[in-house]
Protein backbone atom coordinates (compact mmCIF):
# COMPACT_ATOMS: atom_id res chain seq x y z
CA UNK A 1 0.00 0.00 0.00
CA UNK A 2 1.07 3.32 -0.85
CA UNK A 3 1.30 6.85 1.20
CA UNK A 4 -1.79 7.55 -0.68
CA UNK A 5 -3.79 4.62 -0.29
CA UNK A 6 -3.24 4.49 3.69
CA UNK A 7 -4.25 8.25 3.65
CA UNK A 8 -7.76 6.89 1.84
CA UNK A 9 -8.05 3.98 4.49
CA UNK A 10 -7.92 6.02 7.08
CA UNK A 11 -10.25 8.41 5.80
CA UNK A 12 -12.77 5.77 4.99
CA UNK A 13 -12.31 4.47 8.72
CA UNK A 14 -15.99 4.63 10.61
CA UNK A 15 -14.06 6.83 13.32
CA UNK A 16 -13.08 8.94 10.49
CA UNK A 17 -15.82 9.25 8.87
CA UNK A 18 -18.34 9.87 11.68
CA UNK A 19 -16.23 12.92 12.77
CA UNK A 20 -15.70 14.39 9.45
CA UNK A 21 -19.46 14.46 8.99
CA UNK A 22 -20.17 15.29 12.94
CA UNK A 23 -18.04 18.47 11.62
CA UNK A 24 -19.66 19.51 8.80
CA UNK A 25 -23.20 18.93 9.70
CA UNK A 26 -25.28 20.93 8.08
CA UNK A 27 -23.72 20.34 4.90
CA UNK A 28 -23.63 22.77 2.52
CA UNK A 29 -24.13 20.11 -0.47
CA UNK A 30 -23.85 16.27 0.03
CA UNK A 31 -20.77 14.35 0.75
CA UNK A 32 -21.57 11.62 -1.79
CA UNK A 33 -22.68 11.22 -4.97
CA UNK A 34 -24.40 8.56 -6.65
CA UNK A 35 -25.13 9.11 -10.25
CA UNK A 36 -26.82 6.30 -12.73
CA UNK A 37 -25.96 6.73 -16.05
CA UNK A 38 -27.97 3.83 -17.11
CA UNK A 39 -30.26 1.32 -15.06
CA UNK A 40 -30.17 -1.34 -17.64
CA UNK A 41 -27.77 -3.83 -17.20
CA UNK A 42 -26.15 -7.60 -19.29
CA UNK A 43 -26.82 -9.30 -16.01
CA UNK A 44 -29.46 -10.53 -13.52
CA UNK A 45 -27.96 -11.47 -10.16
CA UNK A 46 -30.07 -13.08 -7.86
CA UNK A 47 -29.50 -9.84 -4.95
CA UNK A 48 -30.20 -7.50 -7.00
CA UNK A 49 -33.67 -6.27 -7.62
CA UNK A 50 -32.55 -4.16 -10.96
CA UNK A 51 -35.11 -6.51 -12.78
CA UNK A 52 -37.99 -5.80 -11.01
CA UNK A 53 -38.00 -2.26 -11.54
CA UNK A 54 -41.44 -0.45 -12.97
CA UNK A 55 -39.22 2.76 -14.13
CA UNK A 56 -38.64 3.35 -17.55
CA UNK A 57 -35.41 1.92 -18.63
CA UNK A 58 -32.42 4.62 -20.16
CA UNK A 59 -29.40 6.40 -20.48
CA UNK A 60 -28.47 9.92 -19.04
CA UNK A 61 -28.29 12.55 -21.12
CA UNK A 62 -24.76 13.76 -21.50
CA UNK A 63 -25.97 17.29 -20.71
CA UNK A 64 -27.41 16.24 -17.91
CA UNK A 65 -24.61 14.33 -16.38
CA UNK A 66 -22.46 17.68 -17.19
CA UNK A 67 -25.14 19.88 -15.96
CA UNK A 68 -25.11 17.92 -12.01
CA UNK A 69 -20.91 17.88 -12.13
CA UNK A 70 -20.85 21.72 -13.14
CA UNK A 71 -23.15 22.39 -9.97
CA UNK A 72 -21.20 19.82 -7.78
CA UNK A 73 -17.85 21.58 -8.86
CA UNK A 74 -19.30 25.06 -6.66
CA UNK A 75 -19.03 23.42 -3.21
CA UNK A 76 -15.95 21.39 -1.74
CA UNK A 77 -14.97 18.49 -3.24
CA UNK A 78 -17.18 15.69 -2.75
CA UNK A 79 -15.45 12.85 -0.84
CA UNK A 80 -17.03 10.30 -3.34
CA UNK A 81 -18.36 10.25 -6.62
CA UNK A 82 -19.70 7.14 -7.74
CA UNK A 83 -20.93 6.94 -11.32
CA UNK A 84 -22.66 3.75 -11.41
CA UNK A 85 -26.37 3.01 -9.01
CA UNK A 86 -28.63 0.82 -10.32
CA UNK A 87 -26.96 -0.93 -13.94
CA UNK A 88 -24.16 -1.47 -15.56
CA UNK A 89 -22.36 1.99 -15.76
CA UNK A 90 -20.11 0.64 -19.00
CA UNK A 91 -23.36 0.33 -20.92
CA UNK A 92 -23.93 4.33 -21.83
CA UNK A 93 -22.60 4.72 -25.42
CA UNK A 94 -20.87 8.06 -24.24
CA UNK A 95 -19.49 6.37 -20.85
CA UNK A 96 -16.19 7.70 -20.99
CA UNK A 97 -16.97 11.27 -22.40
CA UNK A 98 -18.74 11.66 -18.89
CA UNK A 99 -15.94 10.62 -16.73
CA UNK A 100 -13.33 12.70 -18.38
CA UNK A 101 -15.82 15.72 -17.92
CA UNK A 102 -16.54 14.65 -13.81
CA UNK A 103 -12.40 14.01 -13.94
CA UNK A 104 -11.58 17.19 -15.94
CA UNK A 105 -13.43 19.27 -13.28
CA UNK A 106 -11.62 17.59 -9.85
CA UNK A 107 -15.48 17.49 -8.70
CA UNK A 108 -14.73 14.59 -6.17
CA UNK A 109 -12.00 13.13 -3.93
CA UNK A 110 -12.56 9.97 -5.25
CA UNK A 111 -14.42 8.87 -8.47
CA UNK A 112 -15.37 5.21 -8.21
CA UNK A 113 -16.76 2.92 -11.04
CA UNK A 114 -18.95 -0.45 -9.92
CA UNK A 115 -19.05 -2.73 -13.03
CA UNK A 116 -19.38 -6.26 -13.99
CA UNK A 117 -16.89 -6.12 -16.15
CA UNK A 118 -18.48 -7.64 -18.86
CA UNK A 119 -17.82 -4.48 -20.93
CA UNK A 120 -13.94 -3.86 -19.92
CA UNK A 121 -12.84 -3.51 -23.17
CA UNK A 122 -9.07 -2.33 -24.00
CA UNK A 123 -10.81 1.19 -25.07
CA UNK A 124 -12.58 1.40 -22.18
CA UNK A 125 -9.55 0.65 -19.85
CA UNK A 126 -7.43 3.29 -21.15
CA UNK A 127 -10.03 5.58 -21.25
CA UNK A 128 -9.85 5.09 -17.26
CA UNK A 129 -6.02 5.16 -17.37
CA UNK A 130 -6.09 8.46 -19.05
CA UNK A 131 -9.04 9.98 -16.92
CA UNK A 132 -7.14 8.80 -13.85
CA UNK A 133 -10.13 7.30 -12.48
CA UNK A 134 -9.18 6.11 -8.85
CA UNK A 135 -11.10 2.81 -8.35
CA UNK A 136 -12.84 0.52 -10.26
CA UNK A 137 -14.79 -1.98 -8.33
CA UNK A 138 -15.46 -5.59 -10.12
CA UNK A 139 -18.34 -7.67 -8.94
CA UNK A 140 -17.17 -10.70 -9.87
CA UNK A 141 -18.71 -12.79 -7.00
CA UNK A 142 -17.81 -16.12 -8.05
CA UNK A 143 -14.95 -18.38 -8.60
CA UNK A 144 -16.34 -20.44 -11.48
CA UNK A 145 -17.93 -20.37 -14.72
CA UNK A 146 -20.88 -22.91 -12.82
CA UNK A 147 -21.23 -20.64 -9.62
CA UNK A 148 -21.62 -17.62 -11.61
CA UNK A 149 -23.96 -18.78 -13.54
CA UNK A 150 -26.24 -19.84 -10.67
CA UNK A 151 -26.28 -16.26 -9.44
CA UNK A 152 -26.20 -14.43 -12.56
CA UNK A 153 -27.85 -16.21 -15.46
CA UNK A 154 -25.48 -15.55 -17.45
CA UNK A 155 -22.19 -17.36 -19.37
CA UNK A 156 -19.78 -13.98 -19.35
CA UNK A 157 -17.56 -15.00 -16.33
CA UNK A 158 -14.33 -16.31 -18.32
CA UNK A 159 -14.95 -12.90 -20.39
CA UNK A 160 -14.98 -11.40 -17.83
CA UNK A 161 -11.76 -12.70 -16.15
CA UNK A 162 -10.04 -12.65 -19.73
CA UNK A 163 -11.26 -8.46 -19.35
CA UNK A 164 -9.66 -7.92 -15.77
CA UNK A 165 -6.49 -9.40 -16.64
CA UNK A 166 -6.51 -7.29 -19.74
CA UNK A 167 -6.83 -4.46 -17.57
CA UNK A 168 -4.36 -5.78 -14.92
CA UNK A 169 -1.40 -6.52 -17.60
CA UNK A 170 -2.51 -2.58 -19.31
CA UNK A 171 -1.65 -0.88 -16.33
CA UNK A 172 1.31 -2.58 -15.78
CA UNK A 173 2.52 -1.79 -19.36
CA UNK A 174 2.17 1.58 -19.38
CA UNK A 175 2.83 1.83 -15.70
CA UNK A 176 0.15 2.64 -14.21
CA UNK A 177 -1.24 3.25 -10.70
CA UNK A 178 -4.89 4.02 -11.43
CA UNK A 179 -7.81 3.15 -11.32
CA UNK A 180 -6.62 0.46 -8.95
CA UNK A 181 -8.38 -2.43 -9.22
CA UNK A 182 -10.81 -4.24 -6.70
CA UNK A 183 -12.13 -7.28 -7.20
CA UNK A 184 -15.71 -7.79 -5.44
CA UNK A 185 -16.83 -11.12 -3.93
CA UNK A 186 -20.57 -10.49 -2.50
CA UNK A 187 -20.65 -13.06 0.63
CA UNK A 188 -23.90 -15.34 0.55
CA UNK A 189 -24.90 -18.56 1.60
CA UNK A 190 -24.46 -20.07 -2.26
CA UNK A 191 -20.75 -18.93 -2.86
CA UNK A 192 -19.48 -18.47 0.83
CA UNK A 193 -17.56 -21.64 -0.06
CA UNK A 194 -15.73 -20.18 -3.48
CA UNK A 195 -14.26 -17.28 -0.97
CA UNK A 196 -10.63 -19.00 -0.44
CA UNK A 197 -10.61 -19.84 -4.19
CA UNK A 198 -11.50 -16.29 -5.20
CA UNK A 199 -8.49 -14.64 -3.17
CA UNK A 200 -6.70 -17.43 -4.76
CA UNK A 201 -7.23 -16.33 -8.08
CA UNK A 202 -7.29 -12.78 -8.05
CA UNK A 203 -4.35 -12.23 -4.98
CA UNK A 204 -1.82 -11.55 -7.57
CA UNK A 205 -3.66 -10.69 -10.36
CA UNK A 206 -5.24 -7.35 -9.44
CA UNK A 207 -4.86 -4.64 -6.48
CA UNK A 208 -7.08 -5.59 -3.75
CA UNK A 209 -9.42 -8.66 -3.07
CA UNK A 210 -13.06 -7.43 -1.61
CA UNK A 211 -15.08 -9.62 -0.01
CA UNK A 212 -18.35 -7.40 0.77
CA UNK A 213 -20.18 -9.15 3.75
CA UNK A 214 -23.01 -6.46 3.75
CA UNK A 215 -25.64 -8.50 1.73
CA UNK A 216 -29.12 -6.49 2.27
CA UNK A 217 -32.31 -6.64 1.09
CA UNK A 218 -32.22 -2.85 0.05
CA UNK A 219 -35.28 -1.22 0.83
CA UNK A 220 -37.14 -4.91 1.58
CA UNK A 221 -39.59 -4.05 -1.19
CA UNK A 222 -38.55 -6.34 -4.01
CA UNK A 223 -40.24 -9.59 -3.75
CA UNK A 224 -37.62 -11.23 -5.84
CA UNK A 225 -34.89 -9.78 -3.46
CA UNK A 226 -36.63 -10.72 -0.17
CA UNK A 227 -37.18 -14.05 -1.53
CA UNK A 228 -33.51 -14.91 -2.38
CA UNK A 229 -31.84 -13.10 0.19
CA UNK A 230 -34.45 -12.95 3.31
CA UNK A 231 -33.74 -16.92 4.85
CA UNK A 232 -29.89 -16.44 4.48
CA UNK A 233 -27.39 -16.95 6.79
CA UNK A 234 -25.08 -14.03 5.24
CA UNK A 235 -28.16 -11.76 5.42
CA UNK A 236 -29.17 -12.60 9.27
CA UNK A 237 -25.68 -12.16 10.84
CA UNK A 238 -25.68 -8.35 9.72
CA UNK A 239 -29.93 -8.07 10.17
CA UNK A 240 -30.89 -11.00 12.25
CA UNK A 241 -31.25 -9.17 15.36
CA UNK A 242 -31.35 -5.09 15.13
CA UNK A 243 -31.94 -3.56 18.33
CA UNK A 244 -34.54 -0.77 18.63
CA UNK A 245 -34.19 1.53 15.41
CA UNK A 246 -32.39 5.14 15.24
CA UNK A 247 -31.94 7.46 12.73
CA UNK A 248 -29.57 6.54 9.26
CA UNK A 249 -27.17 9.21 8.43
CA UNK A 250 -27.09 8.87 4.85
CA UNK A 251 -29.85 11.45 4.20
CA UNK A 252 -27.75 13.52 6.01
CA UNK A 253 -24.67 12.86 3.33
CA UNK A 254 -25.31 11.54 0.15
CA UNK A 255 -28.35 11.94 -3.07
CA UNK A 256 -29.03 9.55 -5.73
CA UNK A 257 -29.72 10.70 -9.07
CA UNK A 258 -31.47 8.22 -11.21
CA UNK A 259 -30.80 8.25 -14.99
CA UNK A 260 -33.86 10.72 -16.11
CA UNK A 261 -32.20 13.22 -13.68
CA UNK A 262 -34.95 12.62 -10.90
CA UNK A 263 -33.22 12.68 -7.29
CA UNK A 264 -33.78 9.66 -4.48
CA UNK A 265 -32.93 10.21 -0.82
CA UNK A 266 -30.76 7.24 -1.06
CA UNK A 267 -29.25 4.39 -2.82
CA UNK A 268 -32.10 2.15 -1.41
CA UNK A 269 -34.72 3.84 -3.62
CA UNK A 270 -33.99 1.37 -6.54
CA UNK A 271 -37.62 1.59 -7.88
CA UNK A 272 -37.35 5.67 -8.14
CA UNK A 273 -40.43 5.73 -6.20
CA UNK A 274 -39.56 8.21 -3.80
CA UNK A 275 -37.51 11.30 -5.84
CA UNK A 276 -37.68 14.06 -3.86
CA UNK A 277 -37.06 16.43 -6.35
CA UNK A 278 -36.07 16.62 -10.18
CA UNK A 279 -32.24 17.45 -11.43
CA UNK A 280 -33.37 18.54 -14.72
CA UNK A 281 -35.65 21.86 -13.06
CA UNK A 282 -33.84 21.98 -10.02
CA UNK A 283 -30.46 22.54 -8.48
CA UNK A 284 -29.19 19.77 -6.09
CA UNK A 285 -28.83 22.14 -3.46
CA UNK A 286 -32.36 23.08 -3.85
CA UNK A 287 -33.20 19.62 -3.36
CA UNK A 288 -30.73 19.27 -0.90
CA UNK A 289 -32.56 21.43 1.68
CA UNK A 290 -35.94 20.96 0.06
CA UNK A 291 -38.95 20.65 2.36
CA UNK A 292 -39.36 16.64 1.51
CA UNK A 293 -36.17 16.22 1.97
CA UNK A 294 -36.14 18.32 5.28
CA UNK A 295 -39.14 15.55 6.17
CA UNK A 296 -36.70 12.55 5.90
CA UNK A 297 -34.67 13.98 8.43
CA UNK A 298 -37.28 15.27 11.14
CA UNK A 299 -38.73 11.94 10.76
CA UNK A 300 -36.15 10.40 11.29
CA UNK A 301 -34.51 11.97 14.27
CA UNK A 302 -38.27 11.85 15.94
CA UNK A 303 -38.53 8.29 15.10
CA UNK A 304 -41.50 8.41 12.62
CA UNK A 305 -39.88 5.97 10.28
CA UNK A 306 -43.58 4.90 9.16
CA UNK A 307 -43.99 8.38 7.83
CA UNK A 308 -41.40 7.62 4.93
CA UNK A 309 -42.36 4.58 2.89
CA UNK A 310 -38.56 4.11 1.60
CA UNK A 311 -37.65 3.78 4.99
CA UNK A 312 -40.26 1.96 6.83
CA UNK A 313 -39.30 -1.60 6.12
CA UNK A 314 -35.48 -0.85 5.28
CA UNK A 315 -33.19 -2.41 8.21
CA UNK A 316 -30.24 -0.57 6.10
CA UNK A 317 -30.33 1.83 9.26
CA UNK A 318 -28.85 -1.39 11.39
CA UNK A 319 -25.21 -0.61 9.71
CA UNK A 320 -25.24 3.53 10.42
CA UNK A 321 -23.29 4.74 13.49
CA UNK A 322 -24.54 8.10 14.04
CA UNK A 323 -28.01 7.72 15.23
CA UNK A 324 -26.85 8.77 19.01
CA UNK A 325 -24.93 11.82 18.00
CA UNK A 326 -28.12 12.74 15.85
CA UNK A 327 -30.46 12.36 18.27
CA UNK A 328 -28.24 14.33 20.83
CA UNK A 329 -27.84 17.24 18.05
CA UNK A 330 -31.24 17.52 16.87
CA UNK A 331 -31.19 21.37 16.28
CA UNK A 332 -28.15 21.05 14.07
CA UNK A 333 -29.03 17.87 12.51
CA UNK A 334 -32.19 19.48 11.10
CA UNK A 335 -30.60 23.34 10.32
CA UNK A 336 -29.27 24.30 7.12
CA UNK A 337 -26.58 26.25 6.43
CA UNK A 338 -25.65 29.79 7.72
CA UNK A 339 -29.70 30.48 7.54
CA UNK A 340 -29.81 29.53 3.90
C1 LIG B 1 -26.21 -2.38 -8.19
S1 LIG B 1 -24.60 -2.74 -8.74
C2 LIG B 1 -24.37 -1.56 -10.06
C3 LIG B 1 -22.99 -1.61 -10.69
C4 LIG B 1 -22.63 -2.86 -11.48
N1 LIG B 1 -23.69 -3.37 -12.25
C5 LIG B 1 -22.08 -3.93 -10.55
O1 LIG B 1 -22.70 -4.98 -10.39
O2 LIG B 1 -21.02 -3.69 -9.98
C6 LIG B 1 -23.55 -2.03 -7.48
C7 LIG B 1 -23.15 -3.00 -6.40
O3 LIG B 1 -24.30 -3.35 -5.66
C8 LIG B 1 -24.09 -4.66 -5.15
N2 LIG B 1 -25.34 -5.27 -4.74
C9 LIG B 1 -26.40 -5.56 -5.49
N3 LIG B 1 -27.37 -6.13 -4.75
C10 LIG B 1 -26.90 -6.23 -3.48
C11 LIG B 1 -27.42 -6.72 -2.25
N4 LIG B 1 -28.63 -7.26 -2.18
N5 LIG B 1 -26.66 -6.64 -1.15
C12 LIG B 1 -25.41 -6.07 -1.20
N6 LIG B 1 -24.87 -5.58 -2.32
C13 LIG B 1 -25.60 -5.65 -3.46
C14 LIG B 1 -23.45 -5.36 -6.33
O4 LIG B 1 -22.75 -6.53 -5.90
C15 LIG B 1 -22.55 -4.30 -6.90
O5 LIG B 1 -21.23 -4.42 -6.42
S1 LIG C 1 -25.70 -6.15 -9.27
FE1 LIG C 1 -24.94 -5.01 -11.03
S2 LIG C 1 -24.53 -6.63 -12.51
FE2 LIG C 1 -25.87 -7.53 -11.03
S3 LIG C 1 -27.92 -7.21 -11.90
FE3 LIG C 1 -27.52 -5.55 -10.46
S4 LIG C 1 -26.79 -3.93 -11.73
FE4 LIG C 1 -26.58 -5.81 -12.92
S1 LIG D 1 -33.29 3.93 6.45
FE1 LIG D 1 -32.77 2.77 4.62
S2 LIG D 1 -33.86 3.79 2.94
FE2 LIG D 1 -33.85 5.20 4.67
S3 LIG D 1 -32.06 6.49 4.33
FE3 LIG D 1 -31.39 4.78 5.63
S4 LIG D 1 -30.59 3.24 4.25
FE4 LIG D 1 -31.82 4.67 3.04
Amino acid sequence: MNLNQIQEKIKDSRLFRKRRLQSRIPLEFPMVLNVELTNRCTENCIWCPRDSMDRTQGFMEVTLFKKIIDEASLYPKLRKLFVHWMGEPLLHPDFLECIKYASSKKVAEMILIATNGVLLTEKIMKGLIETKVDELYISIDAASSGRYEQLKHTKHFENIKHNIEHAVALKKQLKVKLPFIRVKFLETDLNADQIEAFKQQWRKNADSVFIEKDLSIWDGKSQKVNANIKGMKSYLKNYGELESRYPCDRIWYLLAVQWNGKVSPCVCDWNGENAVGDSNIQTLREIWYGNELKNYRYHHVNHAYDRLPLCDACDRWGTRHMGDWLMKHKEKALSVPDGR
